[in-house]
């Protein structure tokens, strides 16, 4: 079947990151290093790699400098040049995206994920859109957005990207339940933000990647409250499931996933991430043994 093309990503940037105080004062969490590139890049690679056209930050207070390292700097350009360092230049160009290519948006108050993707409404349009949490970094061969684009083409839709979790951890995420948990693509037939003790459906919880239509911007102009006092996405993607019959896809991810938005889960990112570069890779290895033993 035919679908609309992706063509836009949300990337919700507006969070306090509280858990990461004080190093979050003044410098957004989004913008912290796992290895040697600022979380926020990782994830715009990730769009980019799965043909991402347009990419729409939803910015707060201090989160400027994401702006900023989105955009040229012709003075360190410059400089790189004068000084023979094009390998260096020509990697700054590789990582950004094209002029016009991307937009940025206020949140002006954190009052949830849901009211974080409302705020980019105008700039999504009437158009279906990818949506990434940037502090959930996937860590796989296949980017896991290109995974749900290439499922979204078969089956069209609203699709999740969900891993499972030890059962006794499913209070801390969105859980769905699926007509077939082996699959790599199932229908979700209900989704719960952080269920108590025996309300889970399954141990899939939602990973931070998700195709949405662009009728959940009505729903999520309703504003309403849910967990935690925060207006949650998952409550508008409910409505959309149950009350819209529109159908929502779970995209099994088989790669890693780590919570940069929590210490080990950063600092796990950290470790793999520099284990990545085959150039230094032997050094990283002998130094984490050194630390450890
Ligand atoms: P988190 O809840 O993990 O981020 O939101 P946080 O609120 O910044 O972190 P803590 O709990 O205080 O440490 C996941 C993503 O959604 C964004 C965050 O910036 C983060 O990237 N977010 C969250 C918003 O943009 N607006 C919000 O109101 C809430």
């Amino acid at each position: 079947m035919a679908q609309q093309t992706i063509r836009k990503a949300v990337f919700p940037v507006a969070g306090l990151g509280t858990r990461f105080l004080p190093a979050t004062k003044a410098m957004p969490k989004e913008m912290l290093t796992v290895f040697d590139r600022p979380i926020i890049q990782h994830v715009v690679d990730e769009a980019k790699a799965a043909g991402i056209e347009h990419f729409i930050f939803v910015t707060g207070r201090n989160k400027g400098v994401i702006e900023d390292h989105f955009d040229r700097m012709y003075e360190l350009e410059h400089t790189l040049q004068a000084r023979n360092k094009n390998k260096i230049f020509q990697m700054l160009m590789k990582d950004l995206p094209g002029p016009g290519q991307t937009s940025f948006t206020r949140q002006q108050a954190p009052l949830g994920l849901g009211h974080a993707v409302w705020c980019a409404r105008e700039i999504v349009g009437n158009e279906p859109f990818a949506l990434l949490l940037p502090d959930m970094l996937h860590h796989s061969k296949v980017p896991c957005l290109s995974e749900m684009i290439d499922a979204y083409d078969t089956y069209g839709g609203n699709l999740i990207a969900v891993a499972p979790v030890p059962e006794d951890q499913t209070h801390h995420y969105g859980i769905v339940g699926v007509d077939d948990e082996k699959a790599k693509v199932s229908r979700i037939l209900r989704m719960i933000e952080k269920p108590t003790s025996g309300m889970a459906p399954s141990n899939l919880h939602i990973t931070g990647r998700y195709i949405l239509q662009p009728e959940i911007f009505a729903l999520l102009a309703k504003h309403e409250s849910g967990a935690g006092n925060e207006i949650q996405l998952t409550d508008s993607m409910i409505a959309l499931m149950d009350k819209e019959r529109q159908p929502f896809y779970a995209v099994r991810f088989k790669g890693q996933i780590y919570d940069c938005g929590s210490q080990v889960g950063f600092l796990a990112a950290n470790v793999v991430y520099a284990l990545d570069r085959s150039d230094l890779a032997k050094d990283i290895r002998i130094k984490l043994r050194s630390l450890i033993d």
